[in-house]
């Protein structure tokens, strides 16, 4: 096979003079006519995408260069990945991948140094004992400062804290966290992160943070931190949103209540799943064990219409409050890579703007057709 540039350079300079003619690539073929998503935003927002690993195709690659500014590692950076046992920090993916994102000018925004659901169980005993309180708020405050020092210079932003607030009336999930240190665990994050990496920007987040109960708490949480004097610079709004589903309403005031508290907005994990399932929220915890797999030899055009009309949508609400929004994270380059291909069932699903063969989906021409407009 041709190496990727000499195949793609040509059909790729055309692309960037006329996007909206470019043809879309035969399946199973590299794309070589992709138009790009990062200069259709180039003055809104940056455009990211999640990634496991630096293992890529050569058409995953040039996909990944030419639509993508920022990436965040799916699952390398969590406390499972880097310190599963006490004492054993293990930077080698994850460095792996810090390097691969700076050799080609990528942006890293790391996730995530405290969740409930990424939590080796050593932050919590002592010699086969629970741990007390004290040794709990070591182990918090040495993890962080590790590995937020490890990485200092290579990272943009932490999201410190995720999925921390309650889906249900109680401010706060119920977590060993909580269990520990009380509520003040959150601050405490924050706050060893801000001297670990004083540069990088502090995140909290969650999913189904723009509903108005569980905004509320968000909001709450900010002015804690704020009255603390704990720096918080950002949140991000998951965005693992349901086709029929997307909150738009919810999503608009959620930008607009944020940004009038003075933080940073993103959009960290965005997909739509198109296979139901049967919860909304988007809690690695609540698993299916049978369901459905109806889309297992392929997408049908009309779900793909639906789909490419609601990120159109969506696109043309975050482009209405660029001046509110920081990012927008795709979770997974294209939909082969998706976790929704794992969870809450195993099912074949199809949320993203690109397909298994790398090539580009309606939804691709509408969310790029909300990027383009007369001031660009
Ligand atoms: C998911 C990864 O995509 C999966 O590979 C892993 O098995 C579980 O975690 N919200 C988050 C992400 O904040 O960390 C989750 O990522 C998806 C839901």
């Amino acid at each position: 096979m041709l190496a990727p540039s000499l195949r793609v350079i040509p059909a790729a300079l055309i692309c960037a003079a006329i996007p909206f003619l470019c043809s879309v690539p035969a399946a199973g073929e590299v794309p070589t006519t992709t138009p790009f998503l990062k200069k259709a935003f180039a003055n809104d927002f940056l455009i990211g995408t999640a990634l496991a690993n630096e293992n890529l195709s050569d058409g995953e690659k040039f996909l990944l260069l030419s639509n993508f500014t920022n990436i965040t590692p799916e699952n390398c950076f969590k406390p499972m990945a880097l310190e599963a046992r006490e004492g054993c920090l293990n930077f080698n993916q994850a460095d792996r991948l810090a390097a691969f994102a700076a050799a080609n000018g990528l942006k890293v925004n790391a996730h995530t140094l405290v969740w409930h659901q990424s939590c080796p169980p050593w932050f919590f005993s002592e010699g086969g004992q629970p741990a007390s309180k004290t040794t709990v708020l070591k182990n918090l405050r040495e993890y962080i400062a590790a590995v937020t020092s490890h990485f200092r210079g290579k990272v943009e932003s932490w999201d410190v804290v995720n999925e921390a607030i309650s889906d249900g009336p109680e401010f706060l999930k119920k977590s060993p966290w909580l269990d520990a240190l009380g509520e003040d665990y959150l601050a405490e994050a924050f706050r060893a992160a801000h001297l670990g990496d004083p540069d990088a920007k502090l995140y909290y987040n969650d999913y189904q943070i723009e509903q108005p109960k569980k905004r509320l708490k968000v909001l709450r949480l900010i002015r804690d931190l704020k009255e603390k004097g704990v720096r918080i610079d950002g949140i991000g709004i998951q965005g693992h949103w349901k086709l029929d589903h997307v909150p738009l309403k919810d999503i608009e005031d959620s930008l607009e209540a944020f940004h009038a508290e003075g933080v940073d907005v993103a959009i960290t994990e965005l997909d739509l799943d198109v296979v139901p399932r049967k919860h909304s929220s988007a809690d690695v915890g609540i698993t299916e064990t049978s369901g459905d797999d109806p889309y297992a030899s392929g997408c049908p055009v009309e779900i793909l219409k639906r789909e490419a009309e609601q990120y159109g949508q969506l696109f043309a609400l975050l482009r209405k409050h660029r001046d509110k929004i920081k990012r927008v994270t795709f979770w997974g380059l294209h939909d082969g890579q998706s976790w929704l291909n794992r969870w809450p069932r195993k099912r074949t699903n199809h949320p993203l703007l690109f397909g298994r063969d790398l090539s580009p989906k309606p939804a691709l021409n509408a969310v790029l057709n909300a990027g383009t407009s007369s001031d660009h």
